[in-house]
């Protein structure tokens, strides 16, 4: 079985690479730096892994990274959508979105959309942060309310959850999962990640957070719990903002405008 992973050179992406691998799933690695994704790919114990770069900041490399994977893979049995980044400073991309909508929510939306008909499920690593989530799908990047990183992110992340839903409602056995608190490269320069990371005994290790990504990547939830969002393979409710079935569809005819160049 095909499994794609994005966000695989480093932390809970790496460590589902591990634990896919383990149970016989052939792992294409997508990473932005070759040599980081070959490292992953070195450490692995089953069959030899593919990798293949791409820069979610540029959403023609999205679409380059889409077309060669519909060229190599006939079927892919998993798409983990894992990439993701906080950013406490504010950036634009070449594509003039806000640097995390592009790169956690409006680059995964475009790739998956290019792979529907090939993929079997979708799994993405969404995370509590979107209970605090204020998405406004008619100003994706807050150009037109008050930014912060943590504000922005929580929007990104409540986006994740609301694809999970627009996908499901088009029939994909999507499904999106919170780690729990990792401790990895993640918001490494946030005095609020410090803290946790200073916690002792807070923040868990990269395969914890993987254990739930692997979860619906290999078990029944991962179908039958379509649209669900899950946290310590379980699914868990979430608020409003998180699985409103009309703002997911206005998140979605959003994004496709917004990734529509
Ligand atoms: N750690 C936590 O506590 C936590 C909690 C909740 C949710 N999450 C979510 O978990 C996911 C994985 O994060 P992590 O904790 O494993 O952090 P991480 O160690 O920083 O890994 C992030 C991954 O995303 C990739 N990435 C970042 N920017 C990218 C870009 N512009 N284009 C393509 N790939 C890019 C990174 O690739 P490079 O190697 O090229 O940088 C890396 O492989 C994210 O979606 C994050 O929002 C994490």
């Amino acid at each position: 079985m095909i499994t794609v992973i994005t966000g695989a050179s480093a932390g809970i992406g790496a460590a589902a690479a591990t634990g896919l691998s383990r149970l016989g799933h052939r792992v294409v690695l997508v990473g932005r730096d070759e040599g980081r994704l070959k490292s992953v790919a070195d450490g692995l114990s089953g069959s030899k892994a593919d990798v293949l770069t791409c820069d979610y900041t540029s959403l023609d490399d999205v679409r380059r990274l889409a077309e060669l994977l519909r060229e190599r893979y006939e079927r892919i049995g998993v798409l983990a959508n894992n990439a993701g980044v906080m950013s406490p400073r504010r950036q634009i991309t070449v594509d003039g979105h806000e640097l995390m909508i592009q790169v956690n929510h409006l680059a995964p939306f475009l790739l998956t959309d290019y792979l529907t008909d090939r993929v079997d499920r979708v799994v993405t690593t969404c995370s509590r942060a979107g209970r605090s989530g204020r998405l406004d799908p008619a100003d994706l990047s807050r150009e037109r309310r008050r930014w912060n990183g943590w504000l922005q992110y929580g929007d990104t992340k409540q986006a994740n959850a609301l694809f999970t839903v627009g996908l499901a409602k088009r029939g994909v056995s999507a499904t999106c999962f919170h780690p729990g608190v990792i401790r990895t490269g993640f918001a490494a320069d946030t005095w609020l990640m410090r803290l946790f990371l200073a916690t002792p005994g807070y923040a868990k290790p990269p395969e914890h957070g993987a254990r739930t990504l692997v979860h619906l990547a290999t078990q029944e939830d991962g179908t039958s719990g379509a649209g669900g969002y899950f946290a310590e393979n379980k699914q868990e409710r979430v608020p409003a903002g998180m699985s409103d079935p009309d703002l997911a569809e206005r998140l979605w005819t959003a994004s496709a405008r917004a990734v529509s160049g």
